[in-house]
């Protein structure tokens, strides 16, 4: 129990406050802009958000162009190479920019920021970069930009045990129907081929009363879609002694007063249970859609991935869900090649994926972690192999996914507009409960408001739909 420390102090939240005066202080009525460029996944979404929310409070208007911007900052990701070589190139092009502009300041911050080896190679190699944070700290942004703008110092600060919950911060979210809402941090998983223990510190769950209370205001204030975040919500509690599960959290959040959904991710399969199931299917604002990353869809793999399900309990509890919610959909991640997998292993996931029939698949391929134990494992598949199951895998879940959206032909989908389409301005784009995406015409700006659409065409990815009236 980490009760005493569990929320972030009075004192530091306060000084922080000051720290944003100060820095808003500093600029003396002249308007400078600030952009933040986010990688990974949801929760750095809404790291980002916070962060601009200080920046905002700061004075800051935010821009998405490099040339304008006063203060640039990179929320990083560390769970695969790929990710890390996209932040290195950019900042190595950013160079130029510095030259020009000394006063411009650099910042990265998030999860690749916490591990050694990148911080020493930034130190080294890149020095036009002011300012290195990593996930625990960034909520003292105000103190360090403040830092760097006065003393023109480069500003490191990286902790590895994980701060506090931290409350009460400004959040500026892009969307003003969408929001993330995080009710834990952290994992204490470790599946063997995964950074995110060691750069996000051990689960900790926000106190439920101040999650319930965040939903209502969103909710108050028009927000249509929540989508809850966590890298394993379905732990979400075991670390409070509040009594309280995930389930009670959706339950209480259901009740809540607004036309608004819910979503969550992402949920371990060893953690999920009927009771979620039973949840999901009575709380009718809990949308249609289960991400339930399976991996790989064989025992051996599974076992040495750490991951503490088998092949067959996964699909049991997708066979319960299906039994309490029929039109549920599935979405799932999956790693192909990851040491020891054989034509036969990668086979069972093939077989998989056929048999649950997802409605979508995130598929990657295996990127050896520094510290993880499976980069020390015997049997790393060739790039060459990998990249030749990934090709099949996502050649067959296309097949897949075509016919899932055939199933929804003829029907009439409630959909949450999410704006023009980014294919055919002619076009809106909406999202149906279960995540497919809908393409439908209409004379009117529809963004963030529910529309009937009724599906007319169906390809793998998305659909064609016809507005209802
Ligand atoms: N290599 C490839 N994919 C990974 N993931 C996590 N770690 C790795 C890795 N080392 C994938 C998992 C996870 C998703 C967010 O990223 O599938 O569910
Ligand atoms: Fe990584 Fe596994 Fe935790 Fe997901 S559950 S964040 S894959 S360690």
């Amino acid at each position: 129990m980490r009760e005493v420390l569990h929320n972030i102090t009075e004192e530091e939240l306060g000084k922080q406050h000051q720290f944003i005066e100060k820095v808003k202080a500093l600029s003396a009525g002249e308007t400078r802009f600030a952009m933040i460029q986010t990688y990974g996944c949801q929760q750095n979404e809404a790291d980002s958000d916070r962060m601009r929310g200080m920046l905002t409070n700061m004075g800051f208007e935010m821009t998405d162009e490099r040339e304008k911007a006063d203060v640039i900052l990179f929320n990083t990701c560390a769970v695969r190479e790929h990710a890390e070589l996209k932040v290195f190139g950019n900042i190595g092009a950013l160079k130029h920019l510095k030259n020009k502009r000394p006063e411009l300041v650099i910042v990265l911050c998030g999860c690749m920021m916490q591990q050694q080896h990148r911080i020493d190679e930034i130190m080294k190699k890149y020095p036009h970069i002011d300012m290195v944070f990593g996930t625990h700290t960034f909520y003292k942004l105000p103190e360090m930009l403040y830092d760097v703008l006065t003393n023109r110092d480069r500003h490191v600060e990286i902790t590895e045990t994980a701060t506090p919950i931290i409350e009460d911060m400004p959040v500026r979210r892009e969307s003003s129907f969408q929001a993330w809402v995080t009710v834990m941090y952290g994992c204490n998983n470790f599946c063997s081929y995964c950074v995110v223990p060691y750069v996000r510190g051990r689960e900790r769950s926000r106190h439920f009363d101040s999650i319930v209370e965040e939903v209502k205001t969103l909710a108050s204030q028009g927000y249509k879609e929540i989508t809850l975040l966590g890298q394993n919500v379905n732990s979400y509690g075991k670390d409070l002694d509040e009594g309280k599960d995930f389930s009670d959290l959706l339950t209480a959040l259901n009740a809540l007063p607004g036309d608004f959904i819910i979503r969550f991710m992402t949920s371990h399969p060893k953690d999920a249970t009927k009771k979620l199931m039973d949840t999901m299917a009575s709380c009718e604002k809990v949308e249609n859609h289960l991400h339930l990353p399976i991996q790989s869809g064989s025992n051996r793999i599974l076992k040495a991935m750490n991951r503490r399900y088998t092949r067959e309990q996964y699909l049991e509890l997708v066979k319960y869900a299906r039994s309490v919610m029929p039109d549920i959909a599935f979405t799932s991640d999956i790693i192909v090649g990851f040491p020891g997998e054989t034509e036969e292993d990668f086979m069972d996931t093939v077989s998989l994926i056929k048999e649950v029939e997802y409605d979508g698949l995130f598929t990657f391929i295996y990127s050896k972690r520094r510290r993880t134990p499976a980069a020390e494992m015997e049997g790393q598949v060739p790039q060459k192999e990998k990249q030749d199951r990934l090709s099949r895998l996502m050649e067959t879940q296309n097949e897949i996914s075509k016919a899932r959206g055939e199933h929804l032909l003829g029907s009439i989908q409630r959909v949450l507009v999410e704006g023009v389409s980014k294919t055919d301005s002619d076009f809106m784009t909406g999202r149906t409960s279960g995540g497919r995406l809908v393409h439908f015409k209409t004379d009117e700006d529809l963004t963030g408001t529910f529309a009937n659409v009724k599906i007319i065409e169906a390809r793998a990815w998305s659909t064609t739909g016809e507005l209802m009236k």
